[in-house]
Formats: C-alpha cells, structure tokens, sequence
C-alpha cells in the first residue's frame, strides 16, 4: 500500500544505498513532516525574538506568532477561552503543573486521589508526591489484563472523599482507550476535579475538551508531529483562577515589591521565563497539517493499519501479544517474544531498520499489572503503511533464529 502521506515526511526519503527506516515508534515521538520543519525553519530564518518583550517590529512579529499558536491550539481542542491555553514543555510538565498548583494547594489530609493502572510514570509520581506532602490517599482504578476497565470499578474506586481523579484517554502501553468519558463523569457526581493525559489520544482522536467536559486536559506537541519541547495544558478558567503559579519569575507577573509579587492574568501566569515560540509555531503548523490530513481519515487509516498488525503479530510463533480483542486500540500494541529479552528484540529488529521501543514504557506498575517486568512496543501513525507491519513480523520471525532457538 503507497502511502503518499509518508513522502510529506523527509525523514523518511532514504538514497537508494541507505536502509529503508520503518518507524514505529511514534507513541514515543512522531516524525515531522516538512510543512512543519518549514514553519519551524521560517521563524528563525525570520520572525525571531523574544515573544512578550520587544516592541519593535520582530518582537511584535514574534508574539504574533506566539500567541496565534495558542488561538490555533484552543480552536483545535474547542476550547472556548484560549487563555485557558498554557503552553508547557511536554505533558510531564503539564501533569506536574496540575499536581504542584492544584494539587498541593487543594488536596488536603484524608481526602483521595485516584488514578488508573494504566498511567504512564508522568500522570503517577506528581499524585504520589501530592499525596505523601498532603496525607491523602492514592488509589488506583484497575483494569482487566487486557487493559479494560469495568464500569463497577469506575463506580468503587470514585466514591465520596475523592478529590481528584487523573486518567489517561489512551494506554501508552496497551493502546487501548480507557472509558475517560464515565471517569469524568463519575468524578465530577462525587465532587472530584478530573484531569485527562491526553498524551497518547492526541495524534489519534479529535480531543473536544467541551464535549469530554474534563477540567484539565494535557497533551505533548512532540507526538503530534510538532517539535520536541512544546506541551499543553488547557484548564478550565475557575480553576486556573484560583491556582497559583506552579513557576516564578519572569513574564508571569503583575508587579513585583522587594518582598512580594502579585501574578500576570491567564495564560502568562503559568507562563514563567522565555517561552519555545518555535516549538509553538510548529505545532501550530502541525496543526494545519493535521486538519489538511482530517481525522476521518487519520482515524480510516490508523484503524486499518492496527487491525493489520494486530492480526499479523497474533500469528508470529513464540509472541506474547498484550492486551485484548476487545476494546477500542489506537496507536501501540505490545508484545514479548518468548526467551528474549525485549531489549534484544529491539536491537534485532533495528538491523533491519525496524524501530520500536523496548523496556518498561515508564508504566512499571502497569508491567507488573499485565505479568511482566518489560516488552516491546510498535506504534503507529497515520504514515505507516502496511509493509511496515510486514517488515515488523518478518524482523520478528529472525529474532529467535538469531539467538540459537532451534523452532
Ligand atoms: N511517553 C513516551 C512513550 O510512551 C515516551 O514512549
């Protein structure tokens, strides 16, 4: 299958004496493509300055710039109020805004935070930090094996005394997408606030923080085939309002006195020090591009291909595929080949230029979960073709040969 999507990505335009890269590995970072790059390359060549400081004509530019990569983030995510829209480093730093801000200041002893089973580290280790500094409570919401959560559970594990609940909308280990939807509705029947890792659902899933109804929302511009270093958080402004800065210093004040300060209004407020004016351009630019390509038919394509690979791999001898049959997948599926370490498998596989990711995913608790200490992630976006999923199975079938395996 021709994917004339794939050739809009340059990294992908091998010499004819160079190895094919087959990149699956996008739930760890996208490849741009070149409208990006462009876009990226132009500000610099361009329109570079310090966004918010100068008043001469780059500067002015440079915010232009700036700031109409927030308006095409809010429109992209319909958030009514781009104020609401913080630009952050990636959703690690988007989580651990959530946590620091609102968290240390409104979660209180005795009260519980929940989370799923399925977070990654970054949506995991800011609520135990909160709840070891308040004296709460961290529970967990868990899934079945596969990954599925049960609606009773949503029910037990959100109860009356949740303050907070924090959920993934996809499994960056699994693919499987979780019921956020009921999550969030359960959490806000009980009082708690909801905050959804959007991390691995963005490149996937058209994200409507006003139809989720989440009250903070997060996602990272380097998956979504934008520069490495830019993030999202969108809040919703009668939180963001009463939350204080989760970083000082410059930019993010009203005025200051030698021994006090008082705070900028949203979004610079959490916007402390020198922003990625470029890694925001070129998310706004990836953006355009996304919205050029649809969702429709990201998600036509996408589907295709997982369905593809979920079906092939399932018929590699000696593979352990994670997960289950059942459920809504986007992006990665998980596996471990029998005997081998998946750090091995990793590292046969890339002498056919297969790229996945191997190793515990920063989802330990989730290894632990689905009976293993590590394994292998393919992942995909909407420029993998089919014979990447072939070449994946095919690298596969050598891996045991490799190691001495007799079958
Ligand atoms: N969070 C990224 C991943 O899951 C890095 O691979």
């Amino acid at each position: 299958m021709s994917n004339s999507i794939k050739d809009q990505f340059p990294v992908f335009r091998q010499n004819a004496d160079e190895k094919p890269i087959v990149y699956l590995d996008s739930a760890a970072t996208s490849q741009r493509p070149e409208s990006v790059i462009k876009a990226v390359d132009d500000f610099y060549y361009k329109h570079n300055a310090n966004p918010h400081r100068g008043s001469y004509q780059l500067g002015i530019e440079a915010t232009e710039a700036y700031e109409n990569a927030r308006l095409k983030v809010a429109s992209f995510i319909n958030a009514k109020d781009p104020s609401c829209v913080i630009f952050t480093r990636n959703t690690t730093e988007s989580m651990n805004l959530i946590a620091y801000s609102y968290g240390m200041n409104f979660i209180k002893e005795g009260d519980r935070v929940v989370i799923t089973i399925l977070e990654h580290h970054s949506n995991m280790i800011p609520w135990q930090q909160v709840c070891r500094a308040k004296g709460a409570k961290l529970d967990y919401i868990y899934a079945d094996k596969g990954g599925i959560i049960s609606d009773e559970e949503i029910e037990a594990k959100i109860t009356d005394g949740v303050k907070l609940v924090a959920a993934t909308h996809v499994s960056n280990v699994l693919g499987i997408k979780t019921p956020i939807e009921k999550i969030i509705k359960r959490a806000h029947e009980v009082g708690a606030v909801a905050a959804v890792d959007a991390a691995q659902s963005s490149p996937h899933i058209k994200l409507d923080v006003e139809a989720l109804d989440a009250d903070f929302l997060a996602f990272s511009g380097h998956k979504l085939y934008s520069p490495l270093g830019v993030g999202v958080l969108w809040g919703k402004r009668e939180l963001l309002d009463k939350m204080p800065p989760f970083l000082t210093g410059g930019d993010m004040i009203d005025s200051v006195r030698e021994q006090d300060a008082t705070w900028a209004e949203l979004p610079n407020k959490f916007e402390a020090g020198t922003q990625n004016a470029g890694g925001a351009v070129g998310l706004a630019a990836a953006i355009d591009w996304i919205e050029s390509v649809g969702f429709d038919k990201i998600e036509a394509v996408e589907r295709e291909i997982y369905d593809y690979a979920w079906a092939k791999l399932k018929e590699v001898p000696h593979l352990t595929v994670y997960g289950s049959d059942k459920g809504e997948h986007y992006g990665a599926i998980a596996f471990n080949v029998d005997d081998v370490h998946p750090h091995d498998v990793a590292t046969i596989l890339d002498a056919d230029g297969v790229c996945i990711r191997s190793g515990h995913h920063c989802a330990q608790p989730l290894m632990g979960h689905i009976g293993t200490s590590s394994c292998c992630r393919a992942s995909f976006a909407v420029y993998n073709t089919k014979e990447d999923v072939d070449a994946l199975c095919a690298s596969l079938l050598k891996v045991r040969k490799w190691l001495g395996f007799e079958d």
